[in-house]
C-alpha cells in the first residue's frame, strides 16, 4: 500500500517558535508514521525578502534541522530536505510562471498581507511576488495531496490547485494531484504582546529552543485583559493572549473551561492563569531544548540527515518534473 505523500516546509529565517508548533508541527509530528512526509528547508523561497541577508537564510538551515529533530520527527520517517538543492523545484517553477497571472498573484490574499506587512509599496522582489507559483512546485513536485501549514497559507494551496487545474488541463489528464491543506482548529496564535503575528523579528514570539528563564519572562510579558485591575474584577476571555495559547496547548480542557467561567466571573487574577500556562510550556519545550542541545554538538549527524533526505527527495522531484516536461507537449530529444 502506497502511503498519501505530505510535503510541507519553512522558510529558513530563524530558529521555529510555538507558533510554529501549534500551526504545523504538531500536525507533522502525528502524521509522520501513516504518511509519506517531506519536510523542506524552504532556503530559496527563504531569499525571496531575504536576498540583502544570506548568512541568516543560510544559518537557519541546521537550526530548523535542529527544531525538527528536536521535536520529535524522525529521519527514519520523514524526509528533511533542502530547498535550493533540489532543482527540479526551480525548473518547474518557472514552468509553472505561464499558468498564473500578475493580477493573479498581487491578488493572493497572503501576498497582498505580506507586501503590507514588509512595506514593499511597488518595490516587489519579482521572486517574492512569484513564490506562490514555486510553493506549487515544491507541492506538486512530491505528487502530495496532504500539506500541513498554518492558517496563513490557505490561499498559497488554493492557487497551488488553480495551477494544478490549469497544467492537467493542458495536458489533457490527470497529471499532478490537486492537494489539501491541514490547518489547525485553534487558527494562528498571537505575538505575547497580543499582535496578530508571532515573529521572532517581532521580538514577541517564544523559540522551540527558549530557555525556562525566557519562558518564563515572556509569560509575565504576556498581554491580558487591560482592565482586569483587581483579582475582584471579571476579566476577559476574548483577546487574552494566555488563553489563546492555553486553548492551544493545554490538554485538560475541562479544567481549562472551568478556569475561563472563574476568570470571567472575577476572583482569579492573571497570576494564576500565567502560573498554568507557564508550567504548560515548560513541560512542552524542556525536553526539545535537551534533545536539541545533544543534537547540536553533533552537526555531522544533522547533515547527514538534510543530506539523505534531499536524495530521497531528488528522486522523487526529478520524476515529476519529467512527466509534466512532457505531459507540457515540450520537444523531446
Ligand atoms: N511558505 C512557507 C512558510 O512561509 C514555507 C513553504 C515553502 C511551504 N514551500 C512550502 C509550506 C510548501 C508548505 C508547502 O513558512
Amino acid at each position: 500500500m502506497n502511503k498519501p505523500t505530505i510535503l510541507t516546509g519553512d522558510r529558513t529565517t530563524g530558529p521555529l517558535h510555538i507558533g510554529h508548533y501549534a500551526g504545523s508541527l504538531a500536525n507533522r509530528l502525528q502524521y509522520q508514521e501513516t504518511h509519506e512526509q517531506f519536510l523542506l528547508l524552504a532556503d530559496s523561497q527563504a531569499l525571496t525578502d531575504n536576498a540583502h541577508n544570506p548568512e541568516k537564510v543560510r544559518n537557519s538551515v541546521i537550526e530548523i534541522a535542529l527544531d525538527y529533530l528536536a521535536a520529535g520527527i524522525d529521519p527514519s520517517l520523514s524526509s528533511i530536505c533542502l530547498q535550493s538543492h533540489l532543482p527540479a523545484l526551480t525548473e518547474l517553477s518557472m514552468l509553472y510562471l505561464n499558468f498564473v497571472t500578475v493580477a493573479r498573484l498581487e491578488r493572493n490574499p497572503t501576498i497582498k498581507e505580506e507586501i503590507r506587512v514588509r512595506g514593499f509599496g511597488r518595490d516587489i522582489p519579482a521572486g517574492f511576488l512569484c513564490y506562490p507559483a514555486a510553493q506549487a512546485a515544491d507541492i506538486t513536485a512530491f505528487k502530495a495531496t496532504v500539506v500541513p501549514v498554518g492558517e496563513d497559507q490557505a490561499p498559497l494551496i488554493e492557487q497551488t490547485n488553480e495551477i494544478v487545474r490549469r497544467i492537467n488541463a493542458t495536458a489533457g489528464g490527470r497529471i499532478l494531484p490537486e492537494a489539501q491543506a491541514i490547518i489547525p482548529k485553534a487558527g494562528r496564535l498571537p505575538g505575547i504582546d497580543g499582535k496578530a503575528k508571532m515573529s521572532k523579528s517581532g521580538g514577541n514570539a517564544i523559540a522551540l529552543s527558549a530557555s525556562s528563564d525566557e519562558i518564563r519572562r515572556a509569560v509575565r510579558a504576556m498581554f491580558t485583559d487591560p482592565n482586569l485591575l483587581r483579582v475582584e474584577d471579571p476579566g476577559s476571555i476574548e483577546g487574552n493572549v494566555v488563553f489563546t495559547y492555553l486553548d492551544a496547548f493545554d490538554q485538560d480542557q475541562d479544567g481549562l473551561a472551568e478556569l475561563k467561567a472563574h476568570y470571567q466571573r472575577g476572583g482569579l487574577g492573571d497570576g494564576k492563569i500565567k502560573a498554568r500556562l507557564e508550567a504548560i510550556l515548560q513541560e512542552l519545550i524542556a525536553p526539545i531544548r535537551t534533545r536539541r542541545a545533544q543534537l547540536a554538538e553533533d552537526r555531522g549527524y544533522v547533515l547527514d540527515v538534510i543530506r539523505a533526505g534531499t536524495d530521497r527527495a531528488r528522486e522523487r522531484t526529478e520524476a515529476t518534473k519529467r512527466d509534466v516536461v512532457s505531459a507540457l507537449g515540450l520537444f523531446q530529444l
